[in-house]
C-alpha cells in the first residue's frame, strides 16, 4: 500500500504516483470543503468517477454482439478471418463486466447463413434475456422463421460492408423488399451493414419498407474528403441528411457501436452522435459489438462512457441503453 507522506521516488510505479496524487487531491478538496460553511457535503463525484453500473440503467440491452465458437460450430469456408472462441460463457462474463444485462446476438459474416451458434446461444440464455438477428438466403420456408422466432430471433441482417462487395442500388432495393416480404409476417427488423452514402439512393425504398430498419455502427459514415472545409458539419457527410430524414420518418434506427469500424475523427463522430440524438433519441440503441472481431482485446469501456456522456447530455440514457432496444427487439414487458 502507498503510505501518505512518503516522498516520491523514481522506484515508485506510475500507478502508485497517481494513487498518491489522487489521495492528496481528495484531502485538499475535503479540507477546502471543511473551511467553506456553504459546502457542507463533499463534492459530488464527476461523471467519470462514477462506475458504469452507477451510470447505466438496470435493465440494459447490448443490441449487437456475437457468439463465436469455431470448435463447436465451424466457420464458413469463405470466412475472411478466424477469431478465437468467444462462446456464450465468455459473452455473459464480458457483458456483466460492463453492466450489460441482456443481449442481441447478431450473425457475424464468418458464419455466413449458418446460424447454429447464434441459435444455440439463444437457447442457452432464453428469450427473457436475449434476441437474435440472423442471416439467411431466399427463398426460405416460413416454418423455419417461425421456429427461430420462438427462440427469440427478431431480425435479418444484410451485410454489404463486411464483404466489401460493390452494390447495385436497384438490385439491393429489390433484395430488401424480398427480405421484407419474408420477415414482415413475424414483425422482424431489417438490419443493414451498408455505407452511409447508400442511404441517399435507398431512402425512398427504406421509407416504404413497412418494417423497422436499423443501420449498424452509426450507419457507417465516412469522413468528407473536402479538405477546404474548416467547420465540423455532419450534414457534409454523404448520406447523413438522408439518415436524419429517415429517422424523422420513424421506421429507421441507428446503433451506436463499433467506433473503430467508423471512418471518422473523434470530433466528427461526436457531431454525428449528438445530432442523431437531438433529432430522434428514441431511435438509437447502444451496442458493444463484442468480441470486436478483428479488434479483439480492445477495451470498450471508454466508448460506453462516451455514449453515456452523449446520452446524459441529451437526457436519454434510459432510452439509448434500455427502452429503445426493448421496443426495437420486441421485448414484452
Ligand atoms: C416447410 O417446412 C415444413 C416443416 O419442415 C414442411 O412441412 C413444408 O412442406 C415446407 N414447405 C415448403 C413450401 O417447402
Ligand atoms: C443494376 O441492376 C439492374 C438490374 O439488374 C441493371 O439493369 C442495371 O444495369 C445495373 N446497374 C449498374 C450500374 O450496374
Ligand atoms: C477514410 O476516409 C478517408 C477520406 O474519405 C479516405 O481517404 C480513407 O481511404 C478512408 N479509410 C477507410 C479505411 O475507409
Ligand atoms: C468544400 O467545402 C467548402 C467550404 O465549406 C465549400 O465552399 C466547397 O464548395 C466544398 N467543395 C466541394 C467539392 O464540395
Amino acid at each position: 500500500m502507498v503510505q501518505l507522506g512518503r516522498p516520491f521516488t523514481p522506484a515508485m510505479s506510475l500507478l502508485q504516483n497517481m494513487l498518491v496524487l489522487f489521495t492528496l487531491s481528495r484531502q485538499l478538496h475535503t479540507s477546502q470543503a471543511a473551511r467553506l460553511p456553504d459546502r457542507q457535503l463533499p463534492p459530488r463525484p464527476t461523471k467519470h468517477q462514477r462506475t458504469l453500473a452507477e451510470r447505466l440503467p438496470e435493465d440494459t440491452w447490448d443490441s449487437h454482439m456475437h457468439v463465436i465458437d469455431p470448435a463447436r460450430f465451424p466457420l464458413s469456408p469463405d470466412a475472411a478471418y478466424v477469431p478465437q472462441r468467444h462462446d456464450l460463457f465468455d459473452a455473459v462474463s464480458f457483458e456483466s463486466s460492463v453492466s450489460m444485462k441482456n443481449i442481441v446476438m447478431v450473425q457475424p459474416s464468418i458464419y455466413a447463413t449458418d446460424n447454429s451458434a447464434l441459435l444455440d446461444g439463444l437457447k442457452g440464455l432464453g428469450p427473457d434475456r436475449s434476441r437474435g438477428v440472423v442471416q439467411f438466403d431466399l427463398p426460405i420456408n416460413s416454418s423455419k422463421l417461425q421456429a427461430w422466432h420462438a427462440l427469440g430471433v427478431r431480425g435479418v441482417r444484410l451485410n454489404v460492408q463486411s464483404t466489401g462487395a460493390a452494390v447495385n442500388v436497384t438490385e439491393f432495393a429489390a433484395l430488401m423488399r424480398q427480405y421484407v416480404a419474408a420477415i414482415k409476417p413475424f414483425g422482424w427488423v431489417l438490419q443493414a451493414y451498408i455505407p452511409m452514402y447508400l442511404l441517399d439512393p435507398l431512402a425512398p425504398t427504406i421509407r416504404e419498407l413497412g418494417v423497422d430498419f436499423v443501420v449498424d455502427h452509426f450507419g457507417q459514415p465516412a469522413q468528407p474528403t473536402n479538405t477546404t472545409m474548416s467547420t465540423i458539419d455532419p450534414y457534409a457527410i454523404q448520406g447523413f441528411g438522408s439518415l436524419i430524414s429517415l429517422l424523422e420518418g420513424g421506421n429507421t434506427w441507428v446503433k451506436f457501436s463499433a467506433p473503430y469500424r467508423v471512418n471518422l475523427t473523434t470530433d466528427w463522430l461526436d457531431a454525428v452522435a449528438k445530432e442523431v440524438l437531438n433529432v430522434r433519441s428514441d431511435r438509437v440503441v447502444f451496442a458493444t459489438d463484442w468480441p470486436h472481431t478483428r479488434f479483439e482485446g480492445l477495451d470498450i469501456r471508454p466508448f460506453i462512457e462516451r455514449c453515456l456522456d452523449w446520452a446524459e447530455e441529451a437526457n436519454c440514457v434510459e432510452e439509448v441503453f434500455s427502452t429503445n432496444a426493448k421496443s426495437l427487439w420486441r421485448v414484452e414487458e
